[in-house]
């Protein structure tokens, strides 16, 4: 009944700290110290290095330690097993407000009244738009998606969002499949990107999407905020959507190669902000717990939960 642990970048020694006393009667092992392949039945994963669950004849799941699982899915040997993701209230509510954050700073036009500040301007727009005449459009209305629609809706902006599957949801529009990202860009002002990384959703967010953005707005936008993960865009033309004003200004959390590399225009464009992949980030204690406790419960006879539906890729 062991554990495997296979982390990288994201301190191993602490997340085995964390495992040992929850599940107190089992190994908690790392391919460094793993010998008995036969005992594993559970394998945690966060980039884990392809193959590290191959062989393990008694596996039973894998989970992902994040909400997120194309790190895990791109190891071509992964064993097909039910592969488990992070849904945690405390993850989603964090990012919420980190999408809420980056609406509301580009929507009051935060960097300029900052730089006011600095400069010691006093100086008003006289047409602040009001936020029921600000768009967003929201990429992917998933667990996090709806949930940071919601919260904007509740601050008065005027939201719609885009799926794979038709969806209908009370009180907001929502477009789906190839057509119905059209029908959403045109009418959107601000993109918030918060979609799976999966073969579809890679490249996205080009230079043809983001020439498809409204510019009609109250607003002076289009605007990016991204927070799904970085392969779904190409950062190459959002520098130059960047640089010629095709985008007014970014809020990004995923990047195509992370830590983003010091070489990177973005760091220095005007009116981009930039955080470390801590949009919505739960805290490894409740990653440990719900993993452990869910494990637990698959033991008594109850099923798993938040099972990653692997043909379509999140
Ligand atoms: P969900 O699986 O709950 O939702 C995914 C949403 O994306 C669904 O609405 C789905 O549509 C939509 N979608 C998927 N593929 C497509 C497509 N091809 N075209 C249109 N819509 C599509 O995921 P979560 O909301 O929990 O998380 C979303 C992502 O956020 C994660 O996969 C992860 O990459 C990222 N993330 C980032 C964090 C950060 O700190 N930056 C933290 C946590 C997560 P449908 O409803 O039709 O299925
Ligand atoms: C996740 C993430 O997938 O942190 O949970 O990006």
């Amino acid at each position: 009944m062991d554990v495997l642990l296979a982390v990288r970048e994201w301190g191993e020694t602490r997340w085995l700290a964390r495992l040992r006393p929850l599940l107190p009667d089992r190994e908690i092992l790392t391919p460094e110290t793993l010998k008995d392949h036969a005992s594993v039945r559970y394998g945690l994963s966060w980039r884990h290095r392809p193959g590290e669950f191959q062989k393990l004849p008694n596996l039973l799941a894998i989970f992902s330690l994040g909400a997120g699982v194309d790190h895990t899915l791109a190891d071509p040997d992964l064993p097909n097993v039910p592969l488990v993701r992070v849904i945690d209230p405390d993850l989603t509510t964090r990012m919420s407000e980190w999408v809420a954050l980056q609406t509301l700073l580009h929507f009051r036009q935060f960097s300029r009244y900052d730089r006011q500040q600095r400069e010691k301007v006093w100086a008003e727009d006289e047409d602040q738009a009001a936020a029921h005449e600000a768009r967003v459009g929201i990429l992917g209305l998933g667990v996090m998606g709806m949930d940071a629609a919601r919260k904007l809706q509740t601050l008065g902006f005027d939201v719609s969002g885009w799926t794979r599957t038709a969806r209908k949801i009370h009180g907001l529009t929502a477009f789906h499949g190839p057509d119905g990202l059209d029908e959403l860009l045109e009418r959107t002002d601000i993109l918030v990107s918060l979609l799976p990384l999966t073969s579809e959703t890679r490249g996205l967010i080009n230079r043809d999407l983001i020439a498809k953005l409204a510019r009609d707005g109250k607003i002076g936008g289009p605007f990016l905020i991204a927070a799904g993960r970085g392969g779904s865009q190409v950062e190459a033309d959002s520098v130059e959507a960047l640089k010629s004003g095709a985008l007014k200004g970014a809020s990004l959390d995923v990047f195509e190669s992370e830590p983003l590399p010091k070489s990177s225009p973005l760091w220095d464009l005007p009116n981009v902000y930039i955080s470390p992949h801590n949009a919505g980030v739960s805290h490894p204690n409740a990653v440990a717990r719900y993993v452990a406790a869910q494990i637990l419960s698959f033991e008594r006879g109850e099923p798993l939960q938040n099972v990653v539906d692997r043909a379509r890729g999140y």
